[in-house]
């Protein structure tokens, strides 16, 4: 197959999206396209019959592509039970059952239960909430410069990526650390100045991912580890976007040898997930939601994308093709190539490249995202291969040639809809 972009928005995508613009009270910045329900492996086509080559994976969230056969028989499967969607913290499905203990086969030991909610958000939120109920001392979190980690309350307190984010919302206390060798002495500073009963937890992405897709370094990384244990301060390892194998192992954390408290997983497993010792909370009630756990198609999609990965053995290909990947970005004229696996990313010149780039790739069928004030992510599904790989960097190639130039600017009716990426987490 190969990226096929007529016109975006198609007159069938364009009537949708207008109207959606006037209804939806959220976010009004939006890819130019309207989905089909038509796609195969990397593609898929909008409703006008474009075709395009995904390298964003719906934000990290479609780790197999588009009509996935085994994935289509789950739903099948399920596609005579009504109601699909139960309260599960209180009415038991046996997916519940089947996802957690499927889960837990590839986390680390230690991290042997685990709480199923709704979001990315939701699974830091409870993350953040059992370290508060084992530790009654806390008085504020620690969080770093860069981190995205979701939008509820709690997780947005410990998020400072961008300030459009935060702005006028109420935070949770905290103290943010810088994401480089300095913050251990920052972390040792805070120590010596509090209590460190007060320090709830400290919670990291080891690859930030709407922050900018800023790789931790392997120093920091331990030092971290090694105060946090020695004051028994719970680690966090925010794992929504780097975690369930992106990286090419099944959580990011793991490519720096160290075990966390606690791991945040969404996204590509379909439901999100604290994942901790049972050891953390053992108060019934002290963490629930009506749904959580209950959704039995997403918990059985969530189980089939772990079997599909181990069966396909795809952590392999994800560290094969994340090689070639990374060996073909350095062949472009862009910087700060970086990234692990399947999550790499580079940055260009300034944001109104980046932003230009990421509407000319569109034109040209690729999807691309975002990241940091110029930086660009590639996170295509983990089936993806070479060919597609070099169909991807032709794009950004000829595209980042094509923005390069000074006198390069966008027009018609593509800019009233794009915003280039920058809202999108
Ligand atoms: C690292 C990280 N944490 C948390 C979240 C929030 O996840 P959700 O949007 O599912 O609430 C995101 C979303 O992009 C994320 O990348």
């Amino acid at each position: 197959m190969k990226p096929n972009v007529k016109k975006i928005p198609g007159p069938k995508s364009q009537k949708i999206l207008d109207k959606l613009k006037k209804l939806n009270l959220g976010n009004s910045a939006v890819y130019p396209f309207v989905h089909s329900d038509r796609g195969q492996g990397c593609y898929f086509y909008d409703i006008d019959n474009n075709l395009f080559l995904d390298f964003a994976s719906q934000i990290a969230s479609n780790p197999l592509g588009y009509n996935n056969q085994d994935l289509k028989k789950i739903i099948k499967k399920y596609s005579n039970i009504q109601p699909i969607k139960y309260a599960g913290q209180d009415f038991v499905v046996k997916e519940h059952k089947d996802l957690l203990e499927e889960l837990l086969t590839i986390t680390p030991k230690t991290l042997n239960s685990a709480f199923l909610i709704n979001s990315g958000a939701e699974a830091v939120e409870n993350s953040i909430k059992i370290c508060m109920r084992k530790r009654p001392k806390t008085k504020f979190g620690i969080s770093f410069k860069g981190s995205f980690h979701g939008r509820t309350l709690g997780a947005l307190s410990l998020t400072n990526s961008k300030p459009v984010y935060n702005k006028n919302y109420l935070r949770i206390p905290h103290k943010i650390l810088h994401f480089n060798e300095g913050a251990k002495e920052e972390l040792l500073k805070i120590i010596k100045k509090e209590d460190s009963e007060s320090i709830g937890f400290l919670i990291i992405e080891p690859i930030q991912g709407e922050g900018g897709y800023n790789v931790a370094s392997k120093n920091m990384l331990a030092d971290i580890r090694k105060v946090t244990k020695q004051y028994n301060i719970p680690l966090i390892s925010d794992e929504v976007q780097s975690g369930m194998g992106r990286t090419g192992k099944w959580w990011a954390i793991q490519n720096f040898n160290i075990n966390p408290d606690i791991i945040s997983a969404a996204k590509a497993l379909q439901v999100g997930a604290t994942i901790a010792n049972k050891s953390f909370i053992s108060e019934p009630g002290a963490i629930s939601s009506t749904w959580g756990g209950g959704h039995i198609l997403d918990l059985a999609l969530g189980l089939e994308t772990i079997k599909i990965i181990k069966r396909k053995k795809l952590l392999i290909n994800i560290k094969n093709t994340g090689i070639y990947l990374r060996k073909r970005l350095n062949e472009l004229d862009v910087k700060n190539q970086r990234g692990i696996g399947l999550m790499q990313a580079f940055d260009l010149e300034n944001k109104e490249i980046r932003d230009n780039l990421i509407i000319e790739c569109l034109k040209n069928g690729l999807v691309v995202l975002g990241c940091g004030h110029n930086g660009v992510r590639l996170i295509p599904p983990y089936i993806i291969s070479k060919t597609e790989i070099d169909q991807a960097i032709d794009i950004l190639d000829s595209s980042i040639k094509r923005c390069s130039n000074k006198l390069f600017k966008h027009q018609g009716m593509i800019c009233n809809y794009m915003n280039c990426g920058e809202i999108l987490s």
